[in-house]
């Protein structure tokens, strides 16, 4: 993982520090956040983030995990977007946001952003999502960053011990350039 530091409107996205754990944990240990993700752990402790943050430490220098904190004078931890390979040949856009972070064009404004490092600074050509059926917020983000759908898919869930239907998102390059012009 390379070092980073970027400043959008209103949010700073920077590498995870060990110094996160507790924040992340506040806000990672909520149902409605796992239960939308594949592999969020619920309940989610402090432990859980340790592991996670030693884990974001072995990650290959094109795959980068972004925390997502407000720019106020505490630097207030948020959420966090991601963009990791998981053996798959083109990395996968992820994200979750704190609950009381949500419905303020937060995610939005921070997956324009890592999605352009992704194609700019990593020089990926082909970037992948998706999302559950019902998660329509999520959905919007990614068609506001100009990806397209591009079929269903099963998404193993950690929490529900199943498969569940989703939406497959894409985003290329040539479509990403398009769309900066
Ligand atoms: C999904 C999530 C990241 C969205 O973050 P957010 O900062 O609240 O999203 P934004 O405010 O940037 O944008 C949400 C968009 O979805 C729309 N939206 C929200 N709820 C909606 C709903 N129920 N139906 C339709 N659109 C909805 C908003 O109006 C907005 O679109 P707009 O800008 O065109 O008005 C956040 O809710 C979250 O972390 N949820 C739990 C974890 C999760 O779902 N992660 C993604 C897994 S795929």
């Amino acid at each position: 993982m390379t070092d980073f530091l970027i400043t959008t409107e209103r949010l700073i996205l920077r590498p995870v520090a060990a110094g996160d754990a507790e924040a992340i944990a506040a806000l990672a240990d909520n149902y409605k956040v796992a239960v939308m993700l594949a592999r969020l752990p619920f309940p989610y402790k402090v432990e859980h983030a340790r592991q996670f943050i030693d884990w974001v430490a072995t990650q290959p220098a094109d795959e980068t995990v972004f925390v997502l904190c407000l720019r106020n004078e505490a630097q207030t931890f948020i959420g966090v977007c991601a963009y990791e390979r998981r053996g798959e040949k083109d990395p996968e856009l992820g994200y979750w946001l704190g609950e009381p972070y949500w419905g303020k064009g937060y995610m939005s404004e921070a997956v324009k952003a890592v999605v352009d490092h992704a194609f700019k600074s990593a020089r990926h050509e082909r970037l992948i999502s998706g999302c559950r059926l019902q998660n329509l917020a999520s959905r919007r983000v990614l068609e506001k960053a100009g990806f397209e759908h591009s079929g269903p898919y099963e998404i193993d869930s950690l929490i529900l011990k199943a498969k569940v239907p989703g939406h497959r998102f894409v985003l290329t390059r040539e479509r990403w350039e398009s769309a900066a012009r």
